[in-house]
């Protein structure tokens, strides 16, 4: 089989891909258990498949680049939404970055402590403003609008709020347009030169109570000096709103590190070489938020497929997979890279294969150019570092049903979603 890029070896037969998975003797384990073995279990085609280990070392990376630091990690809730995953990060201590009424909902069932949580939002309406207001969850200030319509909830709940202002750094992400957030041109944020504005407004307001700044670059960011970058330039803003009289100290500096789906030997910056890069700008009356989606889940699954049919039109090879651009978007959508593997030994011509699904549209596809050998039909086929913005952006697309997650420990496989079915979409329908 072609190989992926391990990052060690364990022994003859047994590489290490991460934490939560590993390839031995051809066949992909997912912590101990064989892929093959589980698809077989699992009877539904496709699903996602995640590690646990992999997801608590995740957070514990977080967790001891922060020590000695005043910190709050709020994971993005909207990478990956499994309540089951939620229950685990907030029994590890997260807090938790929400973007809607229904993730606060979600987050307070999973267990979270609402107070550290953050709601961001460029259209938060009042309704998840109130609810954001009666559970004390930090609120950030995206824009003119917003803010009157905080003032209007606390005024109407009679209740104060914790609120940051979301300032737009305006330092390159360099990443795709789409997941980029934090220029001056962006929907997100206030304008920086109305800053006085917003203080004057807050200053005047008794049930608002400024605690910190808020920033996010953007996602998949691969360079700490990004993130450096943009630290000096929000310390300096919030150095000038404490010299207006606030006691604002909490410096929230987005979302985490982008992760490594290219597998081609590049040095991702972990956790560590983060907070590292930013930690003497870091003075001890500050507490520093950071909101890590991707880094946190990504690399915990994968999106497991089985090969329906293999064909050839022009010059053109695909491998055709059950599993589609309804399950897992991204690479349809930014044109993203997920590496793909077979979780079984397959020792076919080797040719260069679009890997697409069945969806009727062209930009359907899984992965371009890959060359790996041609597969029997009902070979299992993953997409690597699906636990981020993959089943959270899945849909019905061509009546495909959001697909089923399992989750493993060691050697004990759970079901943390069933399947949709045709059934709960009639459902809908029953008006
Ligand atoms: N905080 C804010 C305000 C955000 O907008 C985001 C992500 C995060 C935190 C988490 O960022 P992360 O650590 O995951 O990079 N659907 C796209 C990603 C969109 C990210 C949007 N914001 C994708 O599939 O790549």
């Amino acid at each position: 089989m072609v190989l992926f890029l391990r990052s060690g070896s364990l022994g003859r037969g047994v590489y290490l891909l991460q934490m939560g998975f590993h390839y031995k003797d051809g066949y992909l384990y997912c912590e101990e258990l064989k892929v093959k073995d589980i698809q077989e279990e699992v009877s539904y085609s496709p699903f996602y498949l995640y590690s646990l280990a992999q997801l608590e070392e995740n957070y514990d990376a977080y967790h001891k680049a922060l020590t000695e630091i005043n910190a709050i990690i709020g994971y993005a809730v909207k990478a990956n939404n499994n309540l089951s995953l939620l229950k685990r990060l907030s029994s590890l201590d997260s807090g938790a970055v929400l973007v809607s009424g229904n993730e606060l909902q979600l987050s307070l069932a999973a267990g979270f402590d609402l107070k550290r949580t953050i709601l961001n939002g460029n259209g938060k309406t009042l309704e998840e403003l109130s609810l954001a207001v009666e559970h004390g969850v930090l609120i950030n200030i995206d824009s003119e609008f917003d803010l009157q319509h905080i003032q209007q909830t606390t005024k109407q709940l009679d209740q104060p709020a914790n609120v940051l202002i979301r300032i737009n750094p305006d330092v390159d992400p360099e990443v795709h347009p789409y997941v980029s957030t934090g220029m001056k041109n962006s929907k997100f944020g206030i304008r920086n030169e109305h800053l006085n504005w917003f203080l004057d407004e807050i200053r005047k307001d008794d049930l608002l109570n400024l605690v910190g700044v808020h920033c996010h670059l953007g996602s998949t960011i691969k360079k700490v000096r990004i993130f450096r970058d943009a630290t000096e330039i929000m310390l300096d803003f919030m150095r000038s709103i404490q010299a207006e009289g606030f006691s604002a100290n909490y410096l929230n500096i987005g979302g985490g590190l982008g992760i490594d789906y290219e597998r081609d030997g590049e040095e991702i910056p972990t956790p560590t070489d983060l907070i590292n890069s930013i930690r003497e700008l870091l003075t001890e009356d500050i507490t520093l938020i950071i909101e890590p989606g991707r880094s946190i889940i990504g690399n915990t699954a994968v999106f497991v497929n089985r090969v329906t049919g293999v064909k050839t039109n022009g010059n053109k090879h695909f491998i055709v997979t059950d599993g589609s651009m309804a399950e897992l978007i991204r690479p349809s959508l930014y044109d993203a890279y997920q590496h793909i593997e077979f979780i079984e030994p397959v020792d076919g011509k080797i040719e260069t294969f679009d890997v697409v699904g069945p969806v009727c549209e062209s930009a359907d596809f899984l992965g371009k150019e890959r060359v790996l050998p041609t597969p029997p039909e009902g070979t299992g086929l993953v997409v690597c570092d699906a636990g981020a913005y993959c089943h959270a952006m899945s849909s019905n697309y061509n009546l495909k049903m959001r697909p089923p997650e399992y989750l493993v420990d060691g050697d004990k496989l759970t079901c943390i979603r069933r399947v949709e079915t045709l059934g709960d979409y009639l459902r809908l329908f029953d008006v």
